[in-house]
């Protein structure tokens, strides 16, 4: 008989009893063959468990030959317990296994798109929803969640946008700490590890094609892309997930450079690092190397699991024999994997987070629901409000036109784990609910996505809406908005349009939706845009034709009821944008922190200037510039002013500006604060986000807001990498977007 089958949890508790942290780890790690430490780092898909049973599954089989330590994408309490159950009872060494999932916004109670909740830029309910989702995930045996995604994104041709934080690193490094803080928590039963991703220059793939190449200066990895990853290391994230694409010509996930030198050696990082899917075996198909020695490269690199290459699996052993790889370095990987199952506390109990009970009781919530919905109204971005069309009075008739008007299967958008979907509202059901008695709803679906059927097919993904006949849906659109006082346009990108694999050449509306939206603004009648997208999209023609306009973004399972709280004005917009919205495509990648040329014209300038850095056929801002946001009151602000005028390197300085609210609503106001250093060693950005805060201003009410300026504000990278304050002139800038802004001259001395 194996000793394997005398195992339990409870034999394994009681031989790890008594031993130190450290301890128990080198306890297990003494017992262990070459080929169940392996096993550790070797991370595969629930495969046919997601349906079937665990019985008898070809993974159960490799869990008890102890050659897994981790799985990814099994759902639901008993199948996590069973298969935990087969790791510690009928595996040899009886460890207990990581189950992951990409739990991005929200598990069953379906949260806003990341980009979404980062335009909330509410640090405080990000981090709660982060909580939420944990609270949900670990109910049912999910330990550890791919999430926060932190690539920086100039260019939201890239779908993956939508799973980020926009533009802005210093932004995107708070918004994932928040999450690293809801997720991780204390490290409770309630709370699941984080994965920080993806490490690194994910987000600057070149023309925002999905996978693509990657290249840039260190200067730029340093100062630009590298702060928000840094910033989740400093978090405590438990762990980190390489990236798909190159790094100076290496793929990362083999990168020591980036992953043993910067991530660990300078930044301390203590956690450990898995593959993105198959990454390791992608690194052939990049040109590089060959099967054994891209797994002997990724290993030496400092990557400790394989997801889903099963390379590990197949080569390290062989390499060990080889003497291509040494026992140190599987032992360094494997301990670090162990020490995480040690931290989330499985090595005390396995099925710590496996609560049948609590997944009956504890998921879509209404307490998570009422987060969620929050979240949603904080996260919608009014861009257009001509002559205050909204809030709506719900009276009178509504024409409520668009294919996302009345669809459930959309609302929650791309990488969304919930099974609840039936349970939605639509816009058009939550409409017609809140107005009864006061307004009459006229619905119709007015189009389809794309006239070319083949193409609405590829982006619906399998989440379909209902294919009409061009004419026909047409005129029974214009026929219901001629009805109509106002008509809601519910148009704009299906759910599957933005996330992974989701590039667009092209962000205008969508044709079909594009010929709708015209027939709705050639009725003459008042026109309210609610714009769904996963990401910025070009919206010129909105801006020049249409009253209102709201981005609404994929705000999930409570988008209905969040959407009618804000059109109806129960809540105040508040959200602001966290890239750049572009006015034609040709002016990617474009982005407010951008260093200045030494042929520059000017912000804001309406002409073409031969030999200087513009296009003769658009300008060079955005449509609508990182930042901004409007609101249904009105906000003042004074100008920056600085607590004194000079000061040394290593002090600090106050900036304060005082805002007000001078319009009649009380609201929330998202204050920025911008830095420029203006006589550096290397060029630096024009401006660079370094603070922010958002506030609560009763009608009538003003608040003076400060922000203190010192070496974390006004450092950065130098040419030798090395992070430094240079003595000179520094312009600290306030305002309610990154171009409205007020500025003050600080002068910095040695
Ligand atoms: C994605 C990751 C994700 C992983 C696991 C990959 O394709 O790039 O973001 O976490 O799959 O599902």
């Amino acid at each position: 008989m194996r000793v394997s089958r005398m195992f339990s949890a409870a034999v394994l508790c009681a031989a790890l009893a008594g031993c130190g942290k450290a301890d128990r780890v080198d306890e297990l790690m003494s017992r262990m063959t070459v080929e169940e430490k392996i096993g550790q780092l070797n991370l595969l898909p629930g495969g046919d468990i997601t349906t079937g049973a665990v019985k008898n599954s070809p993974l159960a089989e490799r869990i008890k030959a102890g050659q897994l330590g981790a799985v990814l994408n099994v759902k639901g309490a008993d199948k996590i317990r069973e298969l935990q159950r087969v790791a510690v009872e009928e595996s040899r060494m009886g460890i207990p296994l990581l189950f992951g999932q990409d739990v991005i916004h929200g598990y069953e109670t379906v949260f806003p798109l990341p980009f979404a909740q980062a335009c909330s830029w509410d640090t405080a309910l990000v981090r709660e929803s982060a909580e939420v989702a944990a609270f949900e995930a670990s109910a049912t045996g999910i330990n550890w969640v791919y999430s926060p995604m932190v690539d920086v994104n100039n260019d939201p041709r890239w779908g993956r946008a939508s799973e980020g934080a926009g533009e802005d690193p210093y932004l995107a490094g708070e918004m994932g700490a928040a999450m690293i803080r809801g997720y991780q928590g204390d490290w409770g039963e309630r709370n699941v590890m984080a994965c920080m991703k993806h490490y690194a220059l994910y987000g600057a793939s070149e023309s925002g094609r999905d996978y693509n190449m990657v290249d840039m200066s260190h200067v730029r990895m340093y100062n630009q892309y590298f702060a928000s990853y840094k910033r989740c290391v400093e978090e405590g994230a438990g762990s980190v997930m390489t990236s798909f694409n190159l790094v100076d010509g290496i793929p990362a996930t083999g990168n020591k450079w980036l992953v043993d030198d910067v991530l660990r050696k300078e930044w301390g990082f203590g956690g450990f690092v898995v593959t993105d899917y198959g990454s390791i075996g992608e690194m052939q198909v990049h040109g590089v190397g060959d099967p054994q020695s891209n797994s002997d490269q990724a290993l030496k690199a400092g990557t400790d699991m394989d997801m889903c290459s099963e390379a590990y699996t197949a080569w390290l052993k062989k390499s060990l024999d080889e003497g291509r790889i040494t026992m140190a370095e599987i032992d360094a990987a494997c301990r670090r994997v162990l020490e995480a199952k040690e931290k989330l506390g499985l090595l005390d109990d396995p099925y710590r987070f496996c609560h049948a009970e609590r997944e009956k009781t504890d998921l879509y919530s209404d307490a998570s629901r009422a987060t969620a919905r929050r979240m949603a109204t904080e996260s919608f971005v009014l861009l257009k409000n001509e002559g205050g069309l909204l809030p709506l009075n719900p009276a009178g008739t509504i024409a409520l036109i668009g294919p996302m008007g009345d669809t459930r299967n959309n609302l929650p958008g791309s990488w969304s784990t919930g099974d609840n979907v039936a349970k939605y509202s639509t816009l058009k059901e939550v409409m017609e609910r809140r107005t009864a008695g006061k307004a009459k709803i006229l619905y119709a679906q007015g189009s389809n996505i794309y006239d070319n059927e083949a193409l609405q097919t590829q982006v619906e993904f399998g989440r379909p809406i209902a294919r009409v006949d061009k004419e026909g849906a047409l005129a029974e659109a214009v026929a219901a908005a001629r009805k109509s006082d106002i008509v809601i346009l519910a148009i704009g990108e299906m759910a599957e349009m933005s996330g992974e694999c989701a590039s667009r050449s092209d962000l205008t509306m969508p044709d079909a939706e594009r010929d709708l939206m015209e027939a709705m603004v050639s009725t003459g009648k008042p026109v309210v845009l609610l714009n769904f997208s996963g990401r910025p999209t070009v919206m010129a023609w909105e801006k020049e034709n249409i009253g209102a306009i709201m981005n609404v973004w994929f705000a999930g399972s409570e988008t209905g009821d969040a959407i009618c709280d804000v059109l109806f004005g129960d809540v105040c917009p508040s959200g602001k944008l966290v890239a750049s919205m572009p006015q034609n495509v040709g002016q990617l990648p474009l982005y407010y922190n951008h260093t200045m040329t030494g042929r520059p014209v000017a912000d804001g300038e309406k002409d073409f200037h031969k030999y200087r850095s513009n296009y003769m056929d658009v300008r060079n801002d955005a449509l609508y510039p990182f930042g901004f946001g409007l609101s249904y009151t009105t906000f003042d602000y004074s100008d920056v002013k600085l607590s004194k005028s000079e000061m040394a390197a290593g002090e600090t300085v106050t900036a304060s500006v005082r805002v007000t609210n001078t319009g009649g609503r009380d609201a929330d106001e998202v204050v920025q604060m911008y830095v420029r250093d203006l006589s550096a060693s290397i060029a630096r950005p024009v401006k660079e986000l370094k603070g922010f805060r958002r506030i609560h201003l009763k009608a009538g009410e003003s608040q003076t807001v400060e922000f203190t300026i010192g070496g974390e504000q006004l450092a950065f990278y130098n040419h030798d990498l090395e992070r430094v304050v240079e003595p000179g002139d520094f312009d600290i800038m306030t305002g309610p977007d990154s171009q409205r802004l007020s500025s003050a001259r600080l002068t910095v001395t040695k």
